[in-house]
């Protein structure tokens, strides 16, 4: 059986890529990896790394420690064995999936300029021992030369580290994104119009919710400084896919701007967790409730069953959200806490939302602790009073039960149409 790291080496992955005229992608994919920072990646990811061929080839990023010498090899097939043809490489963002490799490439070839800004620089230092690099402060918005044309940084501060940037080749209208418009996506094919049009969008919607969810003004920031350059013919991000066709640039503008405005769809996502059927039971008449109501779609999730990334996915473009829990002792069950908490995290907002659940001894615990966890901090109303079935909910609970469905649906539908 061939090792994970053997695969990491695999026919498939041996060849450079030209994406426009003098820019080749000399990136990796990571195709065995499934979880990202606790996020799930199903079809594994790639770290995007281009080389400008220009008079003074530039690197634009680097790649992840564990796969820096399969990118090496790729360098010296084009750069020599010294790697002495390849004059600097261009550093945008300092998280360790686009500079752990660097410090790798930087002891064989010390000759290589990093090109950075001050901040990504210290933020570098915090990480790898940077004193004897070949270092050139970059300042944002100033073009620098690579020999025969220009580049220019602009930051695009929290979208989503403090120091990210992009860089923009005005010759050829080609803007390197770094993380805005990735996905967690490995494959042969760079561009958006190469893959499935599903894979694409379930991807980036997901990279999306579970990265920048938390960063609309940042990202919205973004786009303006995209939207303000002088002509956008190619967009190359650190992970996943690019666009090259006008409408694929632009329609993941739009995406990005939806998300970003926190627009939700007509859906009611039903968040539950249970232990002896009973809040399921609820669920399932909350979802029954929302059924009833044309043209809202509605999502259930058992908590201990869905991963926290498909339910911060769902929940983000949701009008409204149904929780419910059993009480365990003062509090609800662990793994639904799991879920409140990633999405207090990701910072979920302009929604609606409603509690239910089953009770010994307790009524109050489940709305406390979902009200604390979630809906307090976030701003989530609620469009109706708890609903606390003892035990085992009845007939006339479940009935009730139903009725917030319908009442969460009629309110997606009004959040959907405020203006
Ligand atoms: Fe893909 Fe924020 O690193």
């Amino acid at each position: 059986m061939l090792s994970s790291a053997s695969r990491a080496f695999s026919a498939l992955d041996i060849g450079v890529t030209q994406v426009a005229k003098d820019v080749l992608w000399i990136g990796v994919n990571d195709w065995d990896l499934r979880e990202f920072h606790s996020m799930e990646s199903p079809v594994g990811t790639s770290y995007n790394s281009y080389l400008i061929q220009a008079k003074e080839p530039t690197i634009i990023d680097a790649v992840k420690h564990t796969m820096a010498n399969q990118w090496i090899d790729r360098l010296k097939s084009i750069g020599g064995d010294d790697l002495k043809g390849i004059k600097r490489i261009v550093v945008q963002h300092a998280e360790p999936d686009h500079t752990s490799g660097l410090p790798i490439l930087l002891e064989k070839a010390p000759h290589i300029k990093v090109c950075l800004t001050k901040q990504c620089l210290n933020t570098l230092a915090r990480f790898y021992d940077t004193s004897k690099w070949n270092t050139e402060i970059v300042k944002l918005g100033k073009p620098f030369s690579i020999g025969d044309r220009e580049l220019i940084m602009a930051g695009v501060p929290m979208a989503h580290w403090p120091e990210s940037a992009v860089t923009y080749m005005p010759s050829q209208k080609i803007l390197f994104s770094s993380d805005a418009f990735g996905q967690h996506i490995a494959s042969t094919k760079r561009f958006v119009d190469q893959i499935d049009k599903s894979l694409y969008l379930t991807e980036a919607k997901s990279y999306y919710a579970n990265i920048l969810q938390r960063l609309g003004k940042p990202v919205l920031k973004a786009i303006k400084t995209a939207s303000g350059l002088p002509g956008l013919d190619m967009v190359l991000p650190a992970h996943g896919v690019g666009y090259r066709r006008p409408e694929d640039i632009e329609a993941g503008i739009k995406l990005y701007t939806q998300w970003a405005s926190y627009k939700p769809n007509p859906k009611v996502s039903v968040l539950y967790d249970c232990n002896w059927f009973g809040t399921e039971k609820m669920a399932v008449a909350v979802a029954s409730g929302c059924a009833k109501v044309p043209g809202v779609d509605v999502e259930m999730f058992h908590a201990r069953r869905t991963h926290i990334t498909r339910t911060a996915t769902e929940v983000m473009d949701s009008a409204a959200i149904a929780i419910g829990s059993p009480v365990l002792h003062e509090s609800i069950l662990p793994d639904l806490a799991m879920h409140l908490n990633y999405l207090r995290c990701l910072g979920i907002k302009n929604k609606v939302g409603g509690i239910f659940g089953t009770f010994g001894w307790n009524a109050a615990a489940t709305p406390k602790e979902i009200r604390n966890q979630l809906l307090t901090p976030n701003k989530i109303p609620e469009v109706c009073e708890p609903i606390m079935a003892h035990w085992n909910p009845k007939d006339e609970e479940l009935k009730k039960c139903e009725e917030m469905g319908t009442k969460l649906a009629m309110a997606a539908i009004e959040k959907c149409n405020e203006k």
